[in-house]
């Protein structure tokens, strides 16, 4: 995608993302509710290269939906198998139709819907999203939105900061059995500066990239979802759960 940074789109690249606490954390909620409710097709959206899709993949049927066609030819060439489909399309254009899948999850992908940049209504594609999903969707669906929120009383500049430092001491801490300590700082100091970019990211766009917990609970009630919310850690991560 335009302006996206390039780490989602190969492993090597990706990789000590995937071994900061925050990303487990994610990753594990996310398993759970799945396990949960035991779905018997999942659709997901904004799979990045697949890497999570594929963990789900080994049990569950799943429909895995990205607008990067890098990333979805990545995803279809090194985490497929025969329960995975992987559509490359818009998310925003995927939802306007019937969705018969009775899971939906989100994983660190909602956000990525763009915003306006101005006006008071600033997140209306946001809520477009959520009521297509809404209107579109089987009665008994479960929506699954796991992902970072904008802190509410702490400035971007002080979440960004806390998440740097919680991704190189995690990584580090998660390799340390396995490699030497010099091996483990590359690593880390990698994980580092992929957080750091992710954040130039979502300061350029001017902090309406992420959204508040509270504008998803409000949001989301409006609409007529039932909303359960869990917290994963201090520095920004909730798994959500919307039902009708
Ligand atoms: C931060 S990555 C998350 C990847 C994966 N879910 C994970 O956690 O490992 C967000 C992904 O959402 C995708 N994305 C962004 N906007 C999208 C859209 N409108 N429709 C579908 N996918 C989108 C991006 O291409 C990217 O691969």
């Amino acid at each position: 995608m335009e302006n996206q940074p390039s780490f989602y789109n190969s492993e090597k690249e990706f990789e000590p993302l995937e071994e900061t606490s925050f990303y487990r954390k994610v990753q594990t909620s996310v398993l759970q509710q799945i396990n949960k409710y035991k779905p018997s097709e999942i659709l997901q959206f904004g799979v990045g290269i697949g890497y999570t899709t594929y963990k789900i993949g080994l049990d569950y049927k799943i429909i895995g939906v990205d607008i990067d066609n890098e990333a979805i030819k990545y995803a279809r060439q090194n985490y497929s198998n025969n329960n995975i489909k992987y559509i490359q399309k818009d998310m925003q254009e995927y939802v306007k139709n019937t969705i018969k899948s009775d899971f939906i999850l989100l994983m660190y992908s909602f956000h990525h819907i763009p915003d306006n940049k101005e006006g008071e209504d600033k997140h209306y594609n946001k809520k477009v999203f959520l009521q297509e999903l809404y209107k579109n969707t089987k009665d008994d669906v479960i929506i699954c939105i796991s992902e970072t929120f904008l802190q509410e009383n702490t400035s971007i500049e002080e979440q960004a900061k806390k998440r740097v430092e919680e991704a190189s001491f995690s990584v580090i801490d998660y390799n340390l059995d396995k490699h030497s300590l010099k091996d483990s700082m590359q690593k880390a100091e990698l994980a580092k500066q992929r957080e750091k970019e992710a954040w130039e990211y979502v300061k350029q766009r001017e902090k309406e990239y992420l959204i508040t917990l509270q504008w998803l609970i409000n949001t989301s009630l409006d609409i007529g979802f039932s909303i359960y919310v869990e917290k994963l850690n201090d520095i920004g991560e909730y798994t959500i759960i919307l039902k009708k």
